[in-house]
């Protein structure tokens, strides 16, 4: 019996690309892994109203950590045009299946690394390692929102007194979604970064929120960092607003090692960072739980691409990287590192977005033979 059960996703668009592209470097690192396909995505949204349907969730529940490509997300108008008729009226509402993943596994943190490869004629500055830290679960993407707000809910909103405003306004004419941090999360999310810094040897975290404005949530985060920074007096702590971080990073992005922030500023940072580096062909990523974890490319599911074998898969294969190195397996992922800075350097074999024209799968091919030289 295989030592490793990976749950394989695909998903939608580039997903399948990108995965294919995976597996002939995974198969080259020659992991001791089984891997099992699982159903997620649009499709299962359009047949069966559930993108993430039952049997997908139980086969997470029998794997070790799941590698998962890329879906396609639609605002809830467009998801129930979508919807075969037999399951329309139903009530039923489409929630991103990568959103419902990190919530119902509790993959509490999002790990990002954002590091510029040496000779990636993309690179911003060649001297950016930057790691963000985003919070996974909770925030604006918890998913608690009213359109129409319910009369009970608005009035129990009414004991604010800010709310007054709002008050003749009709409850059709108002939509409400909650930004929603606990302690718990706060911490975790902290604590992961420092402890990441201190095993890494990093010298600075940056926390990221708007604490000057939203008092109550950002002003936890920040107050429990604080708390936790005072335990690592090693390692640098700095607060900056998320948009005076948008320009810092555009102005000196080399200047930051360790980004913290919650869920919808660590989203939107991440993007920022991702270009900073060669774009979202670049960025890995690592949804981690206590025992279970998800790793993904960072970029969406591009589906005009699909199935052309045109799109960068060293975002997958990094992530692969990031997985190997969760699994316990820090050489592998080291070689596979090593092997991605190489063809990256050598500058022979790049997908489109690098300026050249060979294929996802040449791309993979590339990394697997330098994997090869280097172990
Ligand atoms: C990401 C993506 C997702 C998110 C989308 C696809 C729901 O943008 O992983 O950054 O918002 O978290
Ligand atoms: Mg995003």
């Amino acid at each position: 019996m295989a030592k490793y059960h990976i749950a394989w996703l695909p998903g939608d668009g580039v997903g399948n690309d990108v995965m294919e592209a995976t597996k002939i470097v995974l198969d080259a690192v020659n992991l001791d892994a089984e891997y099992i396909h699982g159903d997620i995505g649009w499709e299962f949204w359009k047949n069966e109203g559930n993108a993430l349907p039952d049997r997908t969730i139980k086969l997470l529940k029998e794997t070790d950590c799941c590698l998962f490509g890329a879906i396609t997300s639609k605002p809830n108008e467009d998801a129930q045009k979508e919807l075969k008729p037999e399951h329309r009226n139903k009530g039923l509402t489409y929630t991103s299946a990568i959103v419902r993943l990190r919530q119902e596994f509790n993959l509490h943190t999002n790990i990002r690394p954002c590091k510029a490869y040496p000779g990636n004629p993309l690179n911003y500055r060649d001297d950016i390692d930057l790691v963000i830290f985003r919070e996974n679960t909770e925030d604006l993407y918890a998913g608690v929102e009213f359109r129409p707000v319910p009369k009970e809910v608005f009035s129990a909103l009414m004991v604010h007194k800010k709310m007054k405003r709002f008050e003749k306004i009709p409850l059709d004419e108002i939509a409400i979604s909650l930004r929603i941090f606990t302690k718990k999360a706060c911490q975790s999310i902290v604590r992961q970064a420092f402890e990441y810094a201190k095993e890494h040897h990093r010298k600075s975290i940056t926390l990221v929120e708007k604490p000057n404005v939203i008092r109550e949530t950002s002003g936890m985060m920040v107050h429990e960092a604080r708390q936790i920074a005072k335990e690592y007096p090693k390692i640098q702590f700095n607060e900056v607003n998320v948009d005076a971080m948008c320009m810092w990073l555009v102005k000196n992005p080399q200047d930051y090692d360790i980004l913290v922030s919650s869920n919808m500023f660590g989203d939107i940072i991440s993007d920022l960072a991702a270009q900073l580096v060669g774009g979202l062909g670049f960025a890995s990523s690592g949804n981690i739980g206590d025992n279970y974890a998800v790793f993904e490319p960072t970029h969406g599911s591009a589906p005009k691409y699909a199935g052309q074998y045109k799109v960068n898969p060293i975002a997958t294969i990094l992530s692969a990287a990031l997985m190997m190195d969760w699994l316990g397996q820090k050489k592998y992922a080291k070689h596979l590192d090593d092997a991605v800075s190489a063809v990256v350097k050598e500058g022979k074999i790049r997908t489109y977005d690098m300026g050249r024209k060979n294929t996802t799968l040449e791309v993979a091919e590339e990394i697997a033979k330098k994997y090869e030289e280097l172990k």
